[in-house]
């Protein structure tokens, strides 16, 4: 059985170059089922009792997305919103109690402008609480995140430096 559910929340996976890097180099791993949101619902039509499902034979989960906003892409917003139900996540469910969760998140900002005295005035962890309290009211294990700050900046050596991150980070889970 495949251990850790890989949800890609890019909104224009083709278009993608740090974050399609990080997404190529985790499939690798033998344990990862890789799923990307657009490409399963380009109408944004999320089937929710399949993902409820997809996540049920999954024990950890990994939400990867392109900092937009601040915040997630719309699509992974949506897939939260449909996927999460009440009964089932919270207010009495526990199908997702125990599981491990991180996040992985690409941003343009470099590292010295997520801080209090930077241009963004807050830090990365501070812009992704919702989806930390999320996973806490679903019981999930908030594993520390995985960031790739400043992706232009980055050349290919610190572009590969970071998938074998991400690679040991997603090992980490297991
Ligand atoms: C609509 C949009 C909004 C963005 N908002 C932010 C942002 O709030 N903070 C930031 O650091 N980068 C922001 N960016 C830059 C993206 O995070 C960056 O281009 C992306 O992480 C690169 O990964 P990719 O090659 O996989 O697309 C934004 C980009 C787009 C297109």
């Amino acid at each position: 059985m495949k251990t850790t559910l890989l949800i890609n929340g890019h909104r224009n996976p083709d278009d993608s170059k740090y974050g399609k890097a990080l997404f190529l180099k985790a499939s690798e791993l033998k344990e990862v089922t890789t799923h990307t949101l657009i490409e399963e619902y380009p109408n944004f039509q999320i089937d929710g009792e399949r993902e409820r499902a997809l996540l049920t034979e999954h024990k950890n989960i990994v939400l990867q997305f392109p900092l937009y906003w601040y915040s997630s892409p719309a699509i992974l917003k949506e897939w939260i919103d449909e996927v999460l139900a009440r009964g089932w996540a919270y207010g009495g469910g526990t199908a997702l109690a125990g599981k491990k969760i991180m996040v992985a998140v690409t941003t343009g900002g470099a590292e010295k402008v997520y801080q209090h005295d930077g241009a963004n005035r807050f830090t990365i962890n501070e812009f992704l609480r919702p989806f930390e309290q999320t996973a806490a009211l679903c019981g999930m294990t908030w594993i520390e995140p995985f960031i790739m700050y400043g992706v232009r900046y980055l050349d290919q050596s610190q572009i590969d430096a970071a998938c074998e991150q991400y690679l040991q980070a997603i090992n980490e889970l297991q």
